[in-house]
């Protein structure tokens, strides 16, 4: 008989083209996949680790297995991703849900660890790898719509920043082999796909065989080899975003003008205990180079606000940097301790949480009015937009995204979605450009 398994997805892009590689290893293994986890005989969760937050909300979702486990004895249940990595066997010995525990590099082993588990026992597989990129599997695509797919460039994080579990739950920097990547560049446009992400914790350290392709080249070769497809990267590195990765998204008109570029403070000293490894000078040098280079580009970032040891001092320039580089977007959180970090171990988390939350207020404050004349800059402008879907308000509206990855909502014809057409910005909101398609003679 097929069994059915559901997948929950938590955190970033990473773990949703993750969760798409393990779908395809279950789909292998006679597994169908499932939208209603009532109807499952497996339910995996891919887990986040990155805030206390996300780690919460995946508690309380064990919490609801744990329930449905009750009425359905025969349910297994595996923890996978980054959480998985950090607490291992503390997850396997919640005994009444968790039935298998699987780290972000150890995907392939899943079909073993499940034979074991239906034999009764209890699985935890969280080898981190030097390797692993999972270059021969294709992932089955079930997350998003046919119209933008993610691929992965390279996996792991050597940064080491403070404050930050990614290094310790997904291992060590490695690359991938730029034909694997042409090669599912190529399978998502012959699927009929029209644009693609290229993921990487950090695409700017893109290096393959010693330096012969760094990033930069590897921008290059999927824009040429797909030239009537989007292409979109996450996340850019600050210290490590080259001139010549300007010069391949100026110079190809398939590549989005749209850099994810994070920040996380606007005061140098902050930054020095973060680890970061640049300082407030030079990321507005790297800011500068942007707007010289790719006048067009919108920049996002990300920003933590009440880090071990932040001043007001400290605070305040996070504030006058985010109104130099007038954000189109911004994600902003408050610092969340992390166990196991080098802030954990030796940083006193020392911001009265009170202060945390107002600077977080404050920081979002002023980034919802940088959205919003950002926004405002586009009025009367025309781009091209990328249609996805109909509105969710109104089932006579489009919406889809420009290059510079704003949404863009107006009315047309259903028959739209899946292409590239004009629209005229008319008027916004806060987080939305409203606009008006251009016919085309
Ligand atoms: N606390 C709060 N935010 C964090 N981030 C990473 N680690 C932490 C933490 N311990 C944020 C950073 C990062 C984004 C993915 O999550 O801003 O860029
Ligand atoms: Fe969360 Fe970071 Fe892991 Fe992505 S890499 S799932 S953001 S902890």
């Amino acid at each position: 008989m097929n069994k059915k398994f559901y997948i929950e997805t938590y955190g970033c892009q990473m773990n949703v083209a993750d969760s798409e590689l393990v779908a395809n290893i279950l789909r292998n293994k006679e597994f169908s996949l499932t939208d209603d986890h009532k109807q499952a005989d497996l339910v995996l969760i891919n887990t986040c680790a990155v805030r206390d937050k996300a780690e919460q909300r995946i508690i309380g979702r064990l919490g609801y297995f744990k329930s449905i486990k009750r009425k359905n004895p025969n349910l297994k249940v595996g923890v996978l991703g980054c959480m998985a990595q950090r607490m291992k066997h503390q997850l396997a010995d919640n005994q009444d849900v968790v039935d298998f525990v699987m780290g972000p590099d150890t995907y392939k082993r899943l079909p073993e660890i499940l034979e074991r588990v239906n034999e009764g026992s209890r699985e935890v597989d969280v080898v981190l790898s030097k390797k692993e990129t999972y270059d021969d599997l294709k992932p089955f695509r079930y997350n998003q719509n046919k119209i933008s797919g993610f691929v992965s460039i390279s996996r792991g994080c050597d940064n080491m920043c403070t404050f930050c579990i990614v290094p310790f739950t997904r291992g060590r920097e490695r690359s991938r082999n730029p034909e694997s990547i042409l090669s599912e560049v190529v399978d998502l446009r012959n699927d009929g796909y029209k644009e693609l992400t290229l993921l990487g914790q950090n695409v700017d350290k893109y290096n393959w065989n010693k330096g012969e392709i760094k990033f930069g080249k590897l921008l290059e070769m999927v824009a040429k080899e797909v030239p009537d497809m989007r292409v979109r990267f996450a996340t850019s590195y600050p210290q490590d975003m080259t001139d010549e990765v300007l010069y391949a998204i100026r110079d190809y008109d398939n590549v989005c003008k749209y850099i994810h570029l994070p920040v996380q403070s606007g005061s140098t000293r902050m930054l020095g205990i973060m680890r970061r490894g640049y300082t407030r000078e030079w990321y507005l040098n790297r800011i500068e180079a942007i707007n010289r280079i790719i006048p067009n580009c919108a920049i996002s970032t990300d920003i933590i606000a009440g880090f071990c040891g932040e001043t007001e001092e400290d605070h305040l320039q996070t504030l006058d940097l985010m109104r130099i580089v007038k954000y189109d977007y911004a994600y902003m959180f408050k610092y969340s301790v992390r166990p196991n970090t080098y802030a954990a171990k030796r940083l006193p988390d020392d911001v009265p949480e009170d202060d945390k939350s107002r600077r977080l207020s404050e920081i979002i404050e002023l980034q919802n009015k940088l959205s919003e004349e950002s926004n405002k800059r586009d009025l009367n402008k025309v781009f091209d937009v990328l249609v996805e879907g109909t509105s969710k308000r109104d089932k006579n509206q489009l919406y889809g995204r420009n290059s510079q990855n704003k949404v863009v909502v107006f009315n047309g014809d259903k028959s739209l979605i899946g292409s590239l057409v004009d629209v005229k910005v008319e008027a916004h909101t806060q987080a939305t450009l409203l606009g008006k398609l251009i016919t085309k003679n």
